[in-house]
């Protein structure tokens, strides 16, 4: 009997043993490390996608991420990278609205001794050594893809005379300079090709509406090309050509960039005619170089992801959702 209960009790032991083993494997370990990411705003489905996989991104590599969106104003956004510091944090990443006005909270992040990633847009800076690397599109290269999207187009149509209108992305922001300057450059060589106005959208629909009405007004039906520097102000644009009396992607050549969902139904249907591909799936390169950043290890100065060009060239019936 003493025999029994000694041994009732030695199991009664172990499987506790084991329930509390496993319940330790089962508790989530302390994050490896910790990342401040300001988000510049949510302007677009673009910059939306690209909150949401640095969020899952950061769960998966098991990052503990300090999220802060700036609303479209640089102050918070400096605001934010103080509120990092003074928490400490491993790394801090950020993407920055404009490219002018970042040297001192840069400087005293350095002082602090905490590497800082700039994700999707760049800086412009005399000092040196304020960031460590840039994760983010060749945004050059999309802008040399559309102008020679439209070189082609050109051809295709037998166009003896191409009048571009541009609605850009925010003034002295990374995308709208160079976007603007790989279009220039194309198609500069060109003859055929003149830009009638160029205009200042801010990447958002209401403002790309408000363009593409002022632009018909001005221009009306002289106006052979849209060059749009996201799909946001695009969508906003098309609706405006419409109610003007202009088929799209007939009367009008439509380009846009970064290839989210709707602007790829709308390009299915053929009311925009080229979207080059931006991704804003920066997430996992993110997470890899903080880890390699708290490794102490040297980072590439550029990351930029693969980016291709959906148009009406194209048979787009298999392509994958996009995601964002
Ligand atoms: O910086 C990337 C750009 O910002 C995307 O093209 C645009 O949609 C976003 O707002």
């Amino acid at each position: 009997m003493v025999k029994r209960l000694i041994a009732c009790a030695v199991c009664v032991v172990l499987a506790l043993t084991a329930v509390s083993c496993t319940k330790k494997a089962d508790e989530p370990t302390e994050p490896k490390v910790l990342l401040g990411f300001s988000q510049l705003g949510s302007e677009s489905a673009w910059r939306i996608g690209n909150t949401k996989d640095i969020e899952e991104q950061a769960d998966r590599y098991g990052v503990s991420l300090m999220l802060e969106n700036a609303n479209q104003k640089q102050e918070n956004q400096i605001d934010a990278i103080r509120r990092f510091i003074a928490y400490k944090v491993d790394v801090i990443a950020f993407s920055p609205i404009v490219e002018e006005g970042w040297d001192n909270v840069l400087l005293e992040a350095k002082s602090a001794g905490i590497p800082v990633i700039l994700v999707d847009r760049d800086i412009s800076t005399q000092k040196v050594d304020l960031t460590t690397c840039l994760i983010g599109a060749d945004f050059y290269k999309e802008g040399v893809m559309a102008a020679e999207y439209l070189i082609r187009k050109a051809d295709a149509l037998g166009l003896e005379q191409v009048n571009i209108v541009e609605i850009t992305g925010t003034e002295n922001s990374t995308p709208m300079r160079q976007r603007q300057a790989g279009f220039y450059d194309t198609i500069a060589s060109d003859g055929r090709m003149n830009i009638l106005e160029s205009i200042d959208g801010d990447f958002l629909k209401s403002r790309g509406a408000e363009c593409m009405r002022y632009l018909l007004k001005t221009y009306s039906d002289t106006i052979d090309v849209v060059f749009s520097h996201n799909d946001e102000m695009t969508l906003g644009a098309l609706p405006e050509i419409e109610k003007a009396g202009f088929v799209p992607g007939k009367d009008m050549i439509i380009i846009s960039i970064d290839g989210g969902q709707e602007a790829i139904d709308v390009l299915k249907e053929g009311r925009i005619n080229c979207v080059v591909e931006c991704t804003p799936k920066l997430g996992k390169a993110l997470m890899e170089t903080v880890f390699s950043l708290k490794a102490g290890e040297s980072v590439d100065a550029v990351i930029h992801p693969e980016e291709q060009v959906f148009s009406d060239e194209q048979d787009l019936t298999t392509l994958a959702p996009r995601g964002y």
